[in-house]
């Protein structure tokens, strides 16, 4: 199922839904709300009847009216709109039931417009970094931004950087728990997965037309849930908070701090690039450390992890003193196992 935000058949929910609001934990008869809207009792009914399927809880007590008891589990567009004080990113949302792969789906649709959010409660066909697939389990929440950068394409490792530093911000304002980043693209929580990045791009000869920042945020996932051979390495948004984390507040305050990091790679000013770049180095890991680089032919690179240059790249210092710029690749630090050699 594909649900675009609200039509304009959806008005009168929207305005039963704001009607409610506007009640609090209060009732609202059931003709003061068809005086409204402009409608029979019987289309309020209806109207109410209809929300319920989508997951609201309305309660129904005769002499009294409805009252709203609970929203839908699922974070439906409207739920996620009502509050988000952004600019410009997630003012268009576009939520699937499922769907093979949100960045694949926010790629080719070309109605999407800049800043627009693909999000799904379940992914089949889910994509992660260098090819290898992303599963999404029950309660892992994969969303993509569309964005039209004016970039050349040998900046959007910028993207990566920005969504990580986004994605800390936001994820410690929701949970207020201590995250930090292994370069590029993976956001840790005592050394454990909560969110994964894929940055697609597709340039013509010097820029970028269309980017899509894809993440995969671990917001409340049971870890027996993860794939077998990632669960020791994966966290969920809730086991950091230590108590459960709404969903809609958590993806308002991702998308918040999203808009800010991305605007400091977008807007031009290298005063504020600048900036960004010194907060992901704040949180990197992987800089100071040994590292092992494996680059998808398969080379290994040793050496000491320096620094993040001005594009994203990692520069690798080798035991024979040259600084390596590495722009691609798993990065092992060292005192964890190498890749494929178990846990
Ligand atoms: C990684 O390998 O760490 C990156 C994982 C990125 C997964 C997300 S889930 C939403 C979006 N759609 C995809 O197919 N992939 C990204």
């Amino acid at each position: 199922m594909h649900r675009h935000p609200a039509p304009p058949a959806r008005a009168g929910a929207e305005r039963l839904l704001a009607l409610f609001r506007r009640a609090g934990e209060g009732f609202v008869s059931g003709s003061r709300m068809a005086a409204e809207l402009g409608v029979s009792r019987t289309a309020v009914w209806k109207q109410v009847r209809s929300l319920r399927e989508e997951g609201y809880r309305i309660a129904a007590v005769p002499h009294r009216g409805y009252r709203l008891t609970g929203l839908p589990a699922e974070p439906l567009p409207r739920e996620l709109a009502a509050g988000l004080a952004t600019a410009w990113l997630g003012r268009h949302l576009v939520a699937y039931e499922a769907v093979d792969s949100t960045n694949r789906a926010a790629m080719q649709d070309p109605a999407l417009p800049h800043g627009a959010v693909v999000y799904a409660f379940r992914q089949t066909g889910g994509r992660g970094r260098l090819g290898r697939a992303w599963a999404t389990p029950p309660g892992s929440l994969p969303f993509s931004v569309v964005l039209a950068p004016a970039l050349p394409p040998q900046r959007a490792q910028l993207l990566t950087l920005a969504a990580a530093v986004g994605l800390v911000r936001g994820i410690e304002a929701a949970a207020g728990a201590g995250l930090d980043i292994k370069w590029p693209n993976d956001v840790l929580w005592r050394g454990r997965k909560v969110a994964g990045i894929l940055t697609e791009a597709r340039s013509d000869a010097d820029r970028m037309v269309r980017a899509v920042v894809g993440v995969g945020l671990n917001v409340d996932t049971p870890r027996g849930a993860f794939p077998s051979g990632v669960g020791a390495r994966a966290a969920a948004v809730t086991e950091a908070a230590g108590r459960p984390v709404d969903v809609g507040d958590l993806l308002r305050a991702v998308l918040t701090a999203l808009e800010g990091a991305f605007d400091a790679v977008l807007d031009g000013d290298p005063a504020r690039l600048e900036g960004l770049l010194e907060a992901y180095r704040g949180r990197c890991v992987t800089l100071g450390r040994e590292v092992t680089v494996t680059e998808r032919a398969g080379a290994a690179l040793r050496g000491t992890a320096t620094g993040v240059d001005d594009l994203g790249a990692l520069t690798v210092r080798t035991g024979d003193g040259r600084t390596v710029p590495v722009y691609a690749g798993d990065v092992t630090l060292s005192s964890e196992p190498l890749p494929g050699r178990g846990p």
